[in-house]
């Protein structure tokens, strides 16, 4: 046998060794290489073939994509692979067991010296698309787990708002099955106001940032019943199409829980602001008592002390007015109440009398603290007041607070206090007064030297 011959049988061989199909076709598509792949494959023998055209073995294939793409190389020497993913049972390919076999098909022409023919390889992928599809079931079936367990509606729609495809907890919400409202528009699910809101169209998404909070949307519930839906949106694409995934979070009873607690501290701090008005009357209606009483005391010395008790009772009186003003009701804005109190005590002495200046930082105090605070100041500024001899008194007030705490000085340029005076040893009232209020908010009270006057200064940590 030549050489020739015998590099022939032995290409032949090596084709029939193959673990995948080959044929050759000449430019008359008739077949010149069938390997046992291929017998095997489709059951047609080499035999049979060889010689013929292909199409007279596979009649129905002469109009197909596999026929277009032989004519591709043969006519215009194009490649071209036909995968089973977008071309699937291209040719007539079974397995051993008689199952269909899916395959990939890679056909180029060949230049061989008689001519042009056409190689065709067909490749088994039957294996890797039975494994791609478990290795999807199984990512589906995590998928439909947590979608169909999640307690938020979930639909998906297509751009135009039609509804793909809802989970099991859009069905109930929605009181609608999914084949009753997939094909339908979104609006089904939504308030008739709200139906245009639903994004439709790449651009609404687009406009979208990540971190947007959710949109707000009224839906129809059971019946019609409006239910307050949060919305979070996202888009996907398959293929060519894309599809607007949105989860919509029913909170109609988180907002009308919310909705309750707003209207009960609505009607709390009304409360509050009605307790505070009515105290502050009450306190002022006893002071005015004390006042209509002095007045019938003519000379006697019980008159400056109803004066005292009735000027006490004022300064407890303007912390509850304040309080009242005011949207809070767990802490008095000091600093207003300071500014207040000293344009009331200047007013009621006359600015001949008083002059009194105030720097104060701006300072909330706790509610337990006001009241306190207020009657220690109103008594550290009518001492300064009433003791300036027979000069006007110049007083100056500073409140300083800071993160450590805040600190209260009243000091004023009368004759001073008396050597070695001790206000923790004082048996008159407004020291008494003065010292237990300080104790009681947690302070301290010290009498700072100084070269002109008298100076008092509490302070109280936070
Ligand atoms: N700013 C001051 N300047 C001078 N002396 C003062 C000053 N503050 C207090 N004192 C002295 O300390 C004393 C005690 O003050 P305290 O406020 O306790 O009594 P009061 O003002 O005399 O009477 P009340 O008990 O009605 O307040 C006062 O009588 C006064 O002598
Ligand atoms: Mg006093």
């Amino acid at each position: 046998m030549s050489p020739a011959s015998d590099s022939i049988r032995n290409s032949g061989l090596v084709l029939d060794a193959l673990d995948s199909g080959v044929v050759i076709l000449g430019a008359d598509h008739r077949v010149q290489i069938w390997n046992a792949w291929m017998e095997r494959a489709t059951d047609v023998s080499k035999a049979t073939l060889m010689g013929k055209s292909i199409w007279e073995a596979f009649p129905a294939l002469a109009d197909s994509r596999f026929s277009d793409a032989i004519d591709d190389a043969l006519e215009a020497g194009a490649s071209s692979v036909l995968t089973h993913s977008l071309h699937s049972a291209l040719l007539p390919l079974h397995l051993p067991d008689g199952r269909p076999l899916l395959h990939d098909l890679m056909i180029r022409p060949l230049i061989a010296p008689e001519g042009r023919q056409c190689l065709i390889q067909v490749r088994d992928v039957t294996v890797t698309v039975e494994r791609e599809r478990l290795l999807r079931e199984r990512r589906d079936a995590k998928y439909r787990a947590v979608v169909d367990t999640a307690l938020d509606a979930i639909v998906t729609t297509d751009t135009a708002g039609t509804l793909q495809w809802m989970n099991r907890a859009a069905e109930r919400i929605f009181d609608v099955t999914s084949a009753e409202a997939v094909g339908q528009d979104i609006g089904l699910l939504l308030s008739l106001e709200d139906r245009s809101r639903w994004p439709r169209g790449s651009e609404a998404l687009a406009s979208r940032e990540a971190s947007a909070p959710p949109i707000e949307l009224i839906g129809r519930g059971r019946g019609g019943v409006p239910l307050n839906l949060e919305l979070s949106v996202a888009e996907w694409r398959s293929e060519d199409r894309t599809f607007v995934t949105g989860i919509l979070r029913d909170v109609t009873e988180r907002r009308r829980a919310r909705d309750a607690l707003e209207q009960a501290v609505a009607d709390k701090t009304v409360l509050l602001r009605e307790i505070n008005h009515r105290v502050k009357n009450s306190l002022q209606l006893v002071s005015g008592l004390l006042s209509l009483q002095m007045a019938g005391l003519g000379d006697s010395p019980a008159k400056p002390l109803l004066r005292d008790a009735s000027d006490r009772i004022s300064a407890v009186a303007r912390v509850h007015h304040r309080l009242y003003q005011s949207d809070k009701f767990s802490t008095l804005d000091f600093t207003a109440f300071l500014r207040e109190l000293c344009d009331d005590l200047v007013q009621a002495s006359g600015d001949s009398v008083c002059a009194i200046r105030l720097e104060a930082d701006a300072l909330e105090v706790d509610i337990d603290q006001a009241a306190p605070l207020g009657l220690i100041t109103n008594e550290l500024i009518t001492n300064a007041i009433k003791h300036r001899a027979l000069n006007p008194a110049l007083i100056d007030v500073s409140l300083r607070s800071d993160p450590g705490g805040f600190t209260l000085t009243v000091s004023d340029q009368g004759p001073g206090l008396v050597t070695g005076f001790d206000a923790a040893k004082s048996k008159t009232l407004g020291m008494r007064i003065i010292t237990a209020l300080t104790r009681q908010i947690g302070g301290t009270l010290q009498i700072p030297p100084t070269p002109l006057g008298a100076a008092f200064r509490v302070t109280v940590p936070r």
